[in-house]
């Protein structure tokens, strides 16, 4: 039997699948430090991560292994130029998490837009008094313009659904949508500037890239209104969270929704102490059914790439799939 390594906590009928098919290393702890990661993938054919950083020395560590399974859209954590150089399969989960992970682009922008958390904490902490008529004014949702960057599956999702709330809606991408999908969404193209000025919400959900590393910085939210919001359900490091701290607390926006941060699990102390962000621990996709299909879809993508089960050599999303039936070097 092939050997793999599951270096996550996951759901355990999962696990019974993969038993079926593999041998399997199971960690079920906080994530694995990068050297001990590479010492239980030594004797491995294949694993399944949910954002562990597989670098060219993780493959190095691990040269029997030929297929590494993320259960994540993102997959910001592979090195795909190593990937391609050893030739081994990177795959991920797209698709199954669209509709979960705009609802809570939705729910985190409404959230700061309306003070929620802000207006929550004070109500906990026995801080109303009284009823007054500017308690927690902020912007309105209903009729404003929607900033959407980075107009991929989920980002078209985030659009569809401000159609119900009566929005215009801006986007921001590499490269323009399909003229059939611009009309069927409403949605009207701006350069990142221009949609940074005009768009009374921003959400963010382009994928993590080099050449994606803060592109909102402290030049950027100077574009912004003062009224405006800031959402990020993409990656950490798109957004310069320090410098957004910093008009957070200077209110020149009006509040941010965070639920990805630089360095996370670690978030920057500064975000902790200004009151307008609304912060959650990267769980966009944390529905009970979109994480069952994502561990399920990334079960999928291992068994395949291994060559077993019944799409055994053709899995569902390979991301460099020119490599595939090639030797290992
Ligand atoms: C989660 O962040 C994902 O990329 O699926």
């Amino acid at each position: 039997m092939q050997k793999i390594l599951v270096a996550r906590p996951i759901f355990p009928d999962v696990i019974d699948r993969l038993k079926q098919y593999f041998d399997v290393d199971w960690h079920t702890g906080d994530a694995l430090p990068a050297d001990e990661l590479a010492r239980r993938l030594a004797d491995k054919d294949g694993a399944l991560t949910a954002g562990d950083p597989i670098t060219a020395a993780t493959l190095a560590a691990a040269p029997r292994l030929r297929a590494v399974a993320n259960m994540a859209v993102g997959y910001n954590n592979f090195d795909m130029a190593a990937f391609n150089a050893a030739n081994v399969l990177g795959t991920n989960t797209p698709d199954v998490l669209n509709e979960t992970t705009a609802d809570f682009g939705w729910a985190l922008m409404m959230a700061a837009a309306r003070r929620i958390a802000e207006a929550e904490h004070f109500l906990r902490a026995g801080k109303w008094g009284k009823w007054s008529y500017d308690m927690f004014l902020g912007p309105d949702v209903y009729g404003s313009t929607l900033g959407i960057v980075g107009m991929g599956r989920i980002g078209q999702a985030i659009a569809r659904r401000a159609q119900g709330f009566n929005m215009r809606v801006i986007y921001h991408n590499r490269s323009r949508v399909a003229p059939a999908i611009e009309a069927e969404l409403n949605a009207e193209y701006r350069t990142k500037e221009a949609l940074l000025r005009e768009a009374d919400h921003v959400v963010l959900v382009l994928p993590y890239t080099a050449e994606n590393h803060h592109t909102i910085g402290a030049a950027e939210l100077a574009l912004m209104k003062r009224s405006a919001t800031l959402t990020n359900i993409a990656r950490g490091g798109i957004v310069d969270d320090a410098a957004l701290a910093g008009a957070l607390r200077e209110r020149r926006i009006a509040a941010a929704g965070l639920d990805v941060f630089e360095g996370e699990p670690k978030v920057h102390p500064a975000l902790l102490t200004v009151p307008n962000v609304v912060l959650t621990p990267h769980i966009a996709s944390a529905s009970e059914a979109t994480r069952r299909a994502m561990a399920n879809l990334a079960a999928d993508n291992l068994i395949a790439a291994l060559g077993e089960g019944p799409r055994a050599g053709r899995p569902p999303n390979p991301i460099n799939p020119d490599v595939m039936g090639k030797a290992r070097s």
